[in-house]
């Protein structure tokens, strides 16, 4: 799938063990991008796969987060929630250039980009 590199701001923006919440991203829908204690960044769709509570407002441990909800655990790396829980929320791919974050949109969804 070909991607458009979505240039959204220095990594600095993003709280240490904390997260954005962005208004475009995948179908629509708002997308978290969360920054860990070791500066590795992630971003998922912002919507638990459980309730589609904020993952955006959740805690983030290691590389999970915590939904705010219902405490469902999400690793960010894949978007998959830790077991016993089943269920995904979409990760798009992410990559740091001379200190900015850049977020990889598919075409389609780039091209409604405000
Ligand atoms: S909405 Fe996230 S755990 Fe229920």
């Amino acid at each position: 799938m070909e991607l458009h590199w979505k240039n959204i701001g220095p990594l600095e923006n993003i709280p240490v063990q904390g997260a954005r919440r962005l208004c475009f991203g995948h179908d629509g829908r708002p997308i978290a991008v969360f920054r860990t204690s070791e500066d590795t960044v992630f971003v998922v769709v912002d919507e638990c796969p459980h309730r589609h509570g904020p993952l955006s407002e959740g805690i983030i441990a290691g590389n999970t987060v915590t939904c705010p909800l219902h405490n469902w655990v999400i690793d960010l790396t894949a978007g998959e929630a830790l077991a016993p829980d089943e269920g995904r929320t979409p990760s798009l791919p992410v990559r740091i250039v001379a200190g900015q974050v850049h977020v990889g949109l598919p075409l389609a969804v780039a091209g409604t980009v405000a």
